[in-house]
This record gives C-alpha cells, sequence and structure tokens, in this order.
C-alpha cells in the first residue's frame, strides 16, 4: 500500500514538475488572472500552512482581480531543495524552506546552523522579527533568483530515535538524518553520532526500514510527519534553533509595482504573525498526541553536557565563515539582554 501511494505520489511530482517547468509564463495566466503558486513541505495543519493560508487571503482580498494563489503542501512539488530550484528559475513563484537549505547560496545562512547559537526564545525571536536588521540577508540572495521575505518559528530541534538518548554517549553508533546542511553534519558527528544527510521526506521510511536510527527535529515532525510513529524515544537536548524562511522569485518580486510589493510584503508579515500564534499551540498538541497516541517518551537530560561537545563546532565556524561574524556578535547581544533579565 505504501509503495503504491509512494509511487503514485513520484508519478504527480513529476507531472506537475513537467507541467511547471514546461509552460510556466503561459500556464500562470488562468481566467486573466496570474496564479501564484507556493510549495511547501508540511501538512495542511501545520502552523505554516495556516499562515500562509493568510497570504493567500490578504493577496485575494486586496488584489484578486489580477492574482490568483495556490498553496501545494506536503513536498507535493518535490524536497525542498528542488522546490528552492522550481522559485529560482521562476516555475513556481514561492517556497518555504529551512534556512539548512539555503545555505549553499549564501554562506551567511549557515549561522542558524550553529549548535546552542540562541539562549532563549526571547532572544530568538527579537532577532528574527527585527525585519529592519534581516533584511540584508534575506537581500544577499538576490543574485541567485530569490529573495526572503519572512521568516516562521520552527520551534527547537532535538534528537529522537529508536533508541533513547539519555547523555551524548547514547549518540554513539547511532545513525542519525541531518538537513542537507554541512555545518549540520558536523555537529551531529561531534556529538559523536554517524550523520545521514537526507531531505525531510525520506526521514520516515528511513527509520521504518532501519536506514537510520532516528533524527533531530521540532515536535510537529512526530505528529505532523509521523515520526512518532517509529521513533518512540524524543530527547529535549535542544541542539538548534533553525528557522524557515519563505523565499521568493526574484524577477517576480522585481516586477510588482511598489503598492503591490508592499501588500506581499504585508501579507508575508502577516503570515508570520499568524504562524506564531499556532506555533505554540501545535507545540502542546502535538507532544499530547506523541505522548498518548504514539507512545513516544520525552526524555528531560542534562543539556549542558550535550553543550559541552559542540564548543569546538561554533568555533570552526566562526574560524572558517568570515559572513557569519556580524550576526553572531549581534545574537551574543541580544542573547546577554535575556540572560541578564533572567537574573
Ligand atoms: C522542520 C522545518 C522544515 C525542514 C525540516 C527538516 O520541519 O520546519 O523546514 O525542512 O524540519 O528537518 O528537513
Amino acid at each position: 500500500m505504501k509503495t503504491l501511494k509512494k509511487w503514485l505520489m513520484s508519478i504527480s511530482v513529476v507531472f506537475i514538475a513537467l507541467m511547471l517547468t514546461g509552460c510556466s509564463a503561459f500556464d500562470s495566466i488562468t481566467g486573466g488572472k496570474r496564479i501564484i503558486r507556493i510549495a511547501h513541505a508540511q501538512s495542511e495543519e501545520h502552523p505554516e500552512h495556516i499562515g500562509m493560508l493568510e497570504f493567500k487571503k490578504i493577496i485575494e482580498e486586496k488584489l484578486g482581480d489580477k492574482y490568483e494563489v495556490e498553496i501545494f503542501p506536503n513536498e507535493l512539488l518535490g524536497s525542498a531543495q528542488k522546490a528552492i530550484e522550481l522559485t529560482q528559475t521562476g516555475a513556481i513563484d514561492f517556497v518555504i524552506a529551512g534556512t539548512a537549505n539555503v545555505e549553499t547560496f549564501a554562506k551567511a545562512y549557515e549561522i542558524f546552523s550553529m549548535p546552542y547559537l540562541f539562549t532563549s526564545t526571547d532572544a530568538y525571536h527579537e532577532v528574527m522579527n527585527d525585519v529592519d536588521y534581516m533584511q540584508q540577508l534575506y537581500n544577499s540572495t538576490d543574485e541567485s533568483g530569490f529573495r526572503v521575505l519572512t521568516w516562521f518559528d520552527a520551534g527547537t530541534r532535538s534528537f529522537y530515535s529508536t533508541k533513547p538518548i539519555r547523555t551524548p554517549e547514547d549518540l554513539k553508533g547511532q545513525k542519525i538524518r541531518v538537513q542537507q546542511s554541512p555545518a549540520s553534519v558536523n555537529m551531529v558527528k561531534a556529538f559523536g553520532a554517524a550523520a545521514s544527510p537526507m531531505s525531510f521526506g525520506e526521514v520516515y521510511t528511513a527509520i521504518q526500514q532501519g536506514v537510520i536510527n532516528g533524527a533531530e527535529n521540532n515536535e510537529l515532525a512526530l505528529t505532523n510527519n509521523k515520526h512518532g510513529e517509529v521513533a518512540k524515544y524524543y530527547s529535549y537536548n535542544q541542539h538548534q534553533m533553525v528557522p524557515d524562511v519563505l523565499l521568493g522569485n526574484t524577477k517576480f518580486l522585481d516586477s510588482l509595482s511598489d503598492e503591490e510589493y508592499d501588500i506581499f510584503m504585508e501579507a508575508a508579515q502577516k503570515a508570520t504573525e499568524v504562524e506564531m500564534e499556532e506555533w505554540g499551540k501545535a507545540v502542546e498538541e502535538a507532544k499530547d498526541y506523541a505522548k498518548n497516541e504514539q507512545g513516544v517518551e520525552f526524555i528531560e537530560v542534562d543539556v549542558q553536557a550535550f553543550k559541552d561537545k559542540v564548543v569546538g563546532v561554533q568555533k570552526e565556524m566562526l574560524e572558517d565563515n568570515p559572513d557569519i561574524t556580524e550576526m553572531y556578535e549581534h545574537i551574543q547581544e541580544v542573547n546577554k539582554k535575556y540572560e541578564e533579565k533572567e537574573q
């Protein structure tokens, strides 16, 4: 059944991709309206999808005579990497992807893969919600054919596995899926596990078939992506806060009038607000469902022991990548502000 579903899914992905790449400009106009296509990797219950419904609503309310918005969830148009390529070429207009997927286009995005970069959620939110500060980073991929409009909270990432991880030593000998990001590969190796980079959509089957022992993500991966069916131990070591970002095709964005551009930006901001409101609720619901319906054990660990393992990774990243220095220092200041408040 699963194989048939997978086969049908690949056929539809190929079909949609062919349709989009073959004749994008022509097919994008239907009934006199320009169709705006948006891809993302999450289910229709996920806060990001709910945020994008708000985006659609605003665009269609304010510019509905000209634009119609279509959202493709569940990696329907392929993995994050593939969907970024479709956005680059203009086959589609927008994609939501984790910043780990953007590292290959702009090395400054590696900053978010640094383990234990933010020391509190408050600091993380303050940095990411500073629209003016983030602008320089967001525009840095213009030459690659896309620009970031806004960010989405994707929570805190921790390890989960078929075998319990109570101390960093338990990671030894485990094969852990990471996002396709060199910085995340290095981090998992420093924790003592073997890193296996693969796209998000492949993780469930890889755990189920024993190709990997586990992965690392926020709690929603257990429920929205069903990983809690196959991995029963989630350890709160909290190594990263990696945001998702909404990328738009640069040519399309530049083709908009000033007034239209402002409306797209306003819709993107609103989508973030809605997503953030939904996020906290969604995490609580995911924890409850994973624990009570999927039988996942949530393990509290000594976070400091995990932090100690990756101090070298932070240093190495700062030495190797000058593009992250300025933002690293900025984040340290914001971290400090909240740490002082705590005392
Ligand atoms: C989270 C995140 C996605 C990312 C995924 C992953 O779900 O929101 O953008 O792709 O993790 O680990 O690949």
